[in-house]
């Protein structure tokens, strides 16, 4: 019989109400949980002023969702402050936000502490754990502490920069150390994984035997394996609701509303990695230097805001509307507006349905683990008329999608010049890109990335 899978990640998404959390983490894995069963343990989104020692239970279907509530200090020193305010610009290389404080590092290592005190109840022998993302480095040591045996895999969802940025944080050694008390560690890309090697083998002066598909890592007197495993989108899904989608009044809304316009678009958490400020400079760039497209082309940008307890997230929520307002004030006309800028989420197929009507696709972090809507657009279009995706370089993304028009987030003119292109480009070649990387993204689905990820945990 195959073994249960015991995913644990911070954010676990809302199983029932049909309406996936924004973030790539919880759409990804809820995908692909909802098809294998097991339990998905986690953060329950709630803060209390006295947590329950133990987590709590509720079953759907194959599917067990396990939480525990934080306390306010929990919540600000490990989400707030460690992981968002700290591991986050870190790790999207942003050495200049990062805020380091002792007492938040001491916090985030007792939550995760805690979860691992918390999930040790739950877990059977033959359990397969996998922990997701930066929030839980150290939940592996932890479980080993309490004498947990099993097979322990991590995947982090966002980038790990070179060792250079990683020697920045004060407790570097012994976060790092942590990735050891995994059996499999998984990345989104190549870059990302030589980045964990050259890590271990400058620092902790680790033996690396590399092999077909990975590297097995001898560090602080463990052996383990380390991978790259790129995520992908539950493509035939994205392709479904993005056609019925047709048929909905918000699809049509826009529709009308655009009166023949063309549609460029983004679809960001509100978070300063994702390169908004630098996007709408471009696209001001863009109706400056080809003023034909003005009144002809529209950018909107949807963007629910995220992390709204941390400063520099309110910060670039201000810039933005700031600057959002200085474009369509330089620009608009009494029947257009340049940017339509929308802090708000929507249902998974009224969005897809809006990235069916874009001409192109804006998508261009300054840095970005993977980036799942760069592929959701690609999955949304019309196969016989597709738009164009305009990529960042610095998106995990990039590495999977040749195909997609790619650029430097940071050199303006030539994000606008790169807009133009798309527009302009010919059907046929809008059809090959198109078809091309719909073929990476049929290969390997979010379905295919959590069997491969699993069989290599279950191996290791
Ligand atoms: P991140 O994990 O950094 O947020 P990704 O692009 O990898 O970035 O994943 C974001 C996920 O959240 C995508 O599946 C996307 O469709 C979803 N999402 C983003 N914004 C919205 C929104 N406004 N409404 C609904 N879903 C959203
Ligand atoms: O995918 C990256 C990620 O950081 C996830 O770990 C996280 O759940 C998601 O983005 C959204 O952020 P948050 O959980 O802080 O709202």
């Amino acid at each position: 019989m195959a073994n249960r899978i015991v995913i644990v990640s911070n954010r676990v998404a809302p199983v029932n109400e049909g309406k996936a959390a924004a973030g790539g983490l919880a759409v990804a894995v809820l995908a692909a949980l909802r098809r294998s069963g097991g339990v998905w343990f986690g953060w329950s989104g709630e803060v209390v002023a006295a947590p329950d020692e133990a987590a709590n239970v509720t079953e759907s279907g194959r599917l067990a969702r396990a939480t525990v509530d934080l306390s306010e200090r929990d919540h600000e020193e490990y989400y707030n402050r460690f992981a968002n305010a700290t591991l986050w610009p870190l790790f999207h290389y942003r050495v200049d936000l990062v805020n380091f404080d002792r007492v938040n590092y001491a916090g985030y290592r007792r939550v995760n502490r805690a979860f691992a005190r918390k999930l040790a109840g739950l877990l059977q022998p033959d359990d397969l754990i996998w922990v997701h993302d930066y929030h839980l480095i150290p939940l592996g040591e932890e479980l080993r502490r309490l004498g947990v045996g099993n097979r322990i895999g991590l995947f982090l969802h966002i980038p790990l920069p070179p060792r250079e940025l990683l020697a920045t944080l004060p407790v570097h050694k012994e976060l790092m150390r942590c990735f050891s008390h995994f059996d499999l560690v998984g990345f989104q890309t190549e870059t990302d994984r030589a980045h964990l090697l050259d890590y271990l083998v400058r620092e902790a002066k680790a033996r690396v035997e590399e092999h077909e598909g990975g590297a097995v890592v001898r560090a602080h007197r463990r052996v383990f394996k380390v991978e790259a495993h790129p995520i992908g989108i539950d493509t035939p899904y994205v392709e479904r609701s993005a056609a019925r989608a047709e048929s909905s009044r918000d699809f049509q809304r826009l529709h009308v509303s655009l009166a023949d316009r063309r549609l460029i678009i983004g679809v960001d958490r509100l978070d300063y990695s994702k390169g908004l400020v630098h996007r709408f400079d471009a696209f001001a760039h863009f109706l400056r230097a080809y003023p034909q497209h003005l009144n002809r082309v529209s950018l909107m940008q949807i963007a629910p805001p995220s992390r709204g307890g941390i400063a520099e997230y309110s910060e670039i929520r201000r810039t933005l509307e700031t600057l959002a307002g200085h474009v369509n004030g330089e620009f608009a006309e009494v029947d257009w507006v340049p940017i339509r800028y929308l802090n708000r989420s929507f249902g998974r197929r009224t969005l897809f349905g809006f990235l069916r009507q874009a001409q192109v696709g804006l998508i261009t972090p300054l840095r970005d683990g993977m980036n799942l809507v760069a592929m959701e657009y690609l999955a949304s279009q019309r196969p016989q008329d597709p738009g164009v995706l305009v990529l960042s370089r610095f998106a995990g993304a990039a590495e999977t999608l040749p195909d997609a028009l790619i650029v430097n987030p940071y050199d303006v003119e030539g994000v606008a010049k790169t807009i133009q292109a798309a527009l302009t480009m010919p059907l046929e070649e809008r059809r090959e890109r198109w078809q091309s990387s719909m073929h990476v993204l049929r290969s390997n689905s979010v379905e295919a990335w959590y069997e491969r990820f699993v069989a290599r945990l279950s191996q290791a």
